[in-house]
């Protein structure tokens, strides 16, 4: 595998063009307007610059890594000649489907189709496809060019030999895979947004304040970030709505998202990229300040 597509140049599409870059593949990064592309190229250039300050990569791995990336904003131009398409765009079934079938049409009959999907179910993204068994899902986690994990998702019809060439190529990353199944929430979110909502329910409840809660699971757990701060940081609109999809795929009550999360979702306190959630965020101040609805 050299060539690889990917779709979707916003948080995790720039970091997945980054870590190919980094290893040497030919990186065709895709989306729908210039504009977002040279954004995206902007900040890999000062991730990289992070990553030389730290001692983990030099001057030419950026220069070389940035050779290998080319920009387009035609689909059917940026799959022509991808041996494995990577699909990160907005986490949207009807976007994502639209997507899967151009990509079927457009990209070589050999190459991969993979999603970095963090909800929506990789047998349905899979059908709409006519090759279904070429579908699989590489969760990547945020951000890319730190985090270790790829959870790697089988669909009900995803060959064999098509998990085992993308086990292999997450380690030529550098990364960790784990093989999993295809069922609602993967692992990953199966796990970490039940206790998401657990921690958002005692606060509701009143059992303990919002710096408590998550001063409990930093240190009592060693989690390095609280429950309610991970929240933020993820967006609470991305957790209420990966709740739903929980709740709707196993019909079971104790996945039901706690009704002080979907109200902070209405009142638009979405985490860090509203600047207010469970915490209150100001540009260019690190310290945690609870948010004033959460004060005593
Ligand atoms: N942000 C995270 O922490 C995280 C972690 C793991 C997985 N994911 C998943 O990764 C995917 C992308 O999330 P994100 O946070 O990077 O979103 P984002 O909003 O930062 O970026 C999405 C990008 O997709 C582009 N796009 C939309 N429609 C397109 C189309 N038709 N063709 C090409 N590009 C298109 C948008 O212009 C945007 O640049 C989602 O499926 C999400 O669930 C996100």
């Amino acid at each position: 595998m050299n060539n690889i597509a990917v779709i979707g140049a916003g948080t995790m599409g720039n970091g997945i063009a980054h870590v190919f870059a980094q290893s040497g593949f030919n990186v065709y990064l895709i989306d729908v307007a210039q504009e977002q592309l040279n954004k995206a190229l902007a900040t890999i250039s000062q991730n990289f610059d992070r990553q030389i300050a730290k001692g983990s990569a030099t001057e030419e791995n950026k220069q070389n890594a940035l050779e290998k990336i080319c920009t387009f904003t035609s689909l059917a131009a940026g799959v022509a000649n991808a041996d494995l398409v990577v699909e990160a765009a907005t986490e949207n079934t009807e976007l994502k489907l639209g997507i899967f079938k151009q990509m079927d049409e457009c990209a070589p009959a050999h190459c991969i189709l993979a999603t970095n999907t963090s909800s929506i179910s990789i047998t349905k993204i899979a059908s709409v496809t006519q090759r279904p068994q070429q579908v699989i899902g590489m969760h990547f986690m945020n951000p890319v060019p730190v985090m270790k994990l790829v959870e790697i998702i089988n669909g009900y019809a995803t060959q064999a030999s098509v998990t085992n060439a993308i086990v292999t190529l997450s380690k030529q990353l550098g990364k960790v895979p784990c093989v999993v199944n295809d069922y609602p929430g993967f692992i990953a979110n199966r796990i970490l947004m039940p206790m998401i909502n657990e921690a958002i329910y005692s606060l509701y409840e009143g059992v303990a304040g919002v710096a408590e809660i998550d001063t409990i699971m930093k240190l009592g757990m060693a989690h390095p970030m609280g429950p309610l701060q991970l929240a933020d940081f993820i967006g609470l609109d991305v957790c209420l709505s990966i709740l739903k999809v929980l709740h709707d795929g196993f019909g079971h009550p104790k996945y039901a998202p706690c009704p002080l999360l979907v109200n902070m979702v209405m009142a638009k306190k979405l985490g860090i990229k509203s600047g207010a959630g469970f915490y209150t965020y100001t540009p260019g101040n690190k310290e945690l300040i609870v948010s004033e609805q959460f004060k005593k």
